[in-house]
């Protein structure tokens, strides 16, 4: 019965891929606050932007909220990775509850600079996804009116500060990479005595998985991006891979995957965004492994040891 013998699939997997330093410390966070508290741990907002995360801490206990609203007198409280404006600690603080900040620190370091920029005098020109989460909370960060937000080079044409306005940028931590410079290059032709970070405030992780897929990309019949819709990392990896004159999907759980996708396929890439476990590539290595004969390869174009230490309150 040779017909029925399944084709080849080539596999190409990127490395690195999937958990970043802050989105495993933002789980653990949520795990150990459970631990200390008991549930229920209220979360404010997705921890990260991934519902397998989010429904397995909801297992243990987490209940997640949008606002701080509905987070009753006396309950522990988690902020997402993303960050918070100013105003939701401090409301926190005036309601006495016990809450535990998850902001990555990488995000954190970009709201202390946001603070220094306009203690300095300085205007400050935003590179962000208007109403990402993480945007929210760093625009919170400064007085209403001193940050303004740019997506796109033709925003940045259309600024028209005065010529002798004291200016700086910042940037989103999740943002394409090669966007962002497009977008820092124009903003730095308008106004050349704009000050910035060395490097964008990109984060390690965000660059990383985008080098990655770039890596497999080109030999790539089809790139599947594990990742939610909401996930700012995970749909510039999808944009990286079709610039790179790939198909690409961004699919949520294996059984995302239509069969009809690998018709004529013969070379998949695979990769994660910053906020997709592990256990989800697998379940896609092996739905693919369902339907036909995987070689797997990994190629890795950097190796990552960040992590970063938790909130005090949580180390014995
Ligand atoms: Fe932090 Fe970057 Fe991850 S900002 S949460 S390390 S994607």
């Amino acid at each position: 019965d040779r017909a029925e013998e399944r084709a080849a699939l080539t596999l190409l997997i990127a490395a690195p891929r999937g958990f970043c330093a802050g989105v495993d410390r933002a789980i653990e966070i949520v795990e150990r606050a459970l631990a200390r508290y008991g549930p229920p741990v209220y979360v404010r907002h997705e921890i990260v932007h991934n519902r397998y995360v989010v429904d397995s801490l909801k297992a243990k206990g987490a209940v997640f909220v949008e606002e701080l609203d509905s987070v009753p007198d006396g309950a522990p409280v988690v902020f997402s990775a993303h960050g918070v404006p100013k105003a939701v600690p401090a409301e926190a603080e005036r309601r006495g509850l016990d809450y535990l900040d998850a902001t990555c620190p990488l995000v954190s370091k970009v709201h202390r600079q946001a603070e220094r920029q306009i203690e300095a005098g300085r205007h400050i020109v935003f590179v962000g996804h208007r109403g990402h989460p993480e945007v929210i909370g760093t625009m919170g960060q400064v007085p209403e009116g001193r940050m303004t937000l740019v997506e796109t080079v033709a925003d940045v044409e259309a600024l028209d500060f005065p010529p002798d306005q004291p200016l700086a940028f910042l940037t989103q931590t999740t943002l394409s990479v090669d966007d962002t410079r497009a977008i820092v290059v124009a903003l730095q032709a308008k106004y050349p005595h704009v000050v910035g970070p060395k490097a964008e405030d990109i984060c390690y992780a965000t660059s990383n998985r985008q080098a990655a897929v770039k890596a497999i990309a080109p030999d790539s019949d089809l790139v599947l991006v594990i990742g939610a819709p909401n996930s700012s990392n995970s749909l510039r990896l999808v944009e990286v891979a079709e610039r790179c004159g790939t198909d690409a999907k961004l699919i949520q759980r294996a059984s995302d995957i239509r069969p009809e996708w690998l018709d004529g396929v013969e070379t998949v890439g695979l990769t994660a965004g910053a906020s997709a476990p592990e256990e989800l590539v697998r379940e896609v290595v092996e739905q693919l492994s369902q339907w036909r004969t995987v070689e797997e390869h990994t190629l890795v174009t950097a190796e990552e040891k960040m992590v970063f230490k938790l909130p005090r309150q949580l180390v014995d």
